[in-house]
């Protein structure tokens, strides 16, 4: 058995779908073992990211891991998704062929439940999406946290937003589903903007990836097409492939630079709602670590790593 289990909890999405891929190789490679993967309302729709996630598991040969259904709204807030960076279907419209599995009709908060009981305290949950999933599953199981390890996330900046100036999208996107998470009593190890926008990708490597044959180099060239072109408008010159860095945290936690501190989440403030608020530089403390600030990646390494794991991919 790996050294790691995980349980994969997404909004399929491009770099959803990246941090997928590694997944899979990391498995390949005996160094995790993947659970179990749940489709959550954020960067599409729950139907797209459902099926996004189901198709790109098939196309990565892994179609036996299940995928459950979760929320196709947030706990409160109205859902928004990005399009604009994702395209309308998740995936810059890109059509995958479609998985060979049957779809699951279990929900996505019993079917993790479920998992984390079996597991005994072993089931590390990662979340690339709003926390909403994740929620539910804490409220309608209050003693979820006795089963889970640990909680990663892609989500939350210590300083600064990208959806608004002082949030990250996937908290933005439900608040309180991410306060839920972070207040549930399992230790969070948040990949925020401070991190997963230094594990930039540059052109040239960009060409690199694309010049491979596996399947994780072609969703690669073909899913990032749509959001290479936002990004470019926007004056970046490169590709954060944010969702990547919680996977890859898990089993190489020496690539980056990180730091224990209290995290909250605001979810009150009119120009705040959804800030991740840590207490790393203040006077007054929180009074409780609950989570793992990771803050810095050896970005040479960190693409090295990448484009390692997507040409690993089966062809
Ligand atoms: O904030 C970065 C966004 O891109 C998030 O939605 C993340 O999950 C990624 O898909
Ligand atoms: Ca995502």
């Amino acid at each position: 058995m790996s050294e790691h289990l995980i349980w994969m909890d997404l909004d399929t999405g491009v770099d959803d779908t990246a941090a997928l891929c590694c997944a899979a190789s990391l498995e390949n490679r005996g160094l995790i073992t993947i659970a179990g993967a749940s489709a959550v309302c954020g960067n599409t729709t729950r139907e797209h990211a459902f099926a996004n996630t189901r198709n790109v598991l098939g196309m990565l040969g892994k179609e036996h891991i299940p995928v459950y259904p979760g929320a196709e709204k947030p706990l409160l807030a109205e859902l928004h998704t990005a399009a604009h960076v994702h395209g309308e279907n998740g995936l810059g419209n890109v059509v995958l062929p479609e998985s060979p599995a049957p779809a699951e009709s279990i929900m996505a908060w019993d079917a993790l439940y479920r998992c984390a009981v079996e597991a005994e305290g072993r089931l590390e949950l990662i979340l690339t999406g709003p926390h909403t999933n994740a929620a539910i599953a804490f409220k309608k199981y209050p003693d979820l946290k006795k089963y889970l390890k640990r909680i990663l996330i892609m989500g939350g900046a210590e300083v600064g937003g990208n959806i608004t100036p002082a949030a990250e999208f996937n908290i933005y996107a439900d608040p309180e589903a991410a306060e839920v998470v972070f207040k549930s009593g399992v230790h969070v190890v948040m990949c925020g903007l401070d991190v997963t926008e230094k594990g930039i990708l540059y052109p040239e490597e960009i060409r690199e990836i694309e010049q491979g044959e596996t399947v994780g180099c072609r969703l690669f060239r073909d899913t990032t097409q749509h959001c290479r072109a936002w990004y470019k408008s926007m004056g970046i010159g490169g590709l954060h492939i944010h969702d990547v860095n919680p996977v890859l945290y898990t089993v190489y936690p020496e690539l980056y630079t990180a730091e224990e501190a209290g995290v909250f989440v605001e979810t009150r403030g009119y120009i705040t709602r959804g800030k991740t608020v840590s207490d790393r530089d203040t006077d007054v403390k929180f009074g409780v670590k609950n989570a793992t600030v990771v803050l810095d990646v050896d970005r040479v390494r960190f693409k090295d790593l990448f484009i390692e794991l997507l040409q690993e991919t089966i062809k």
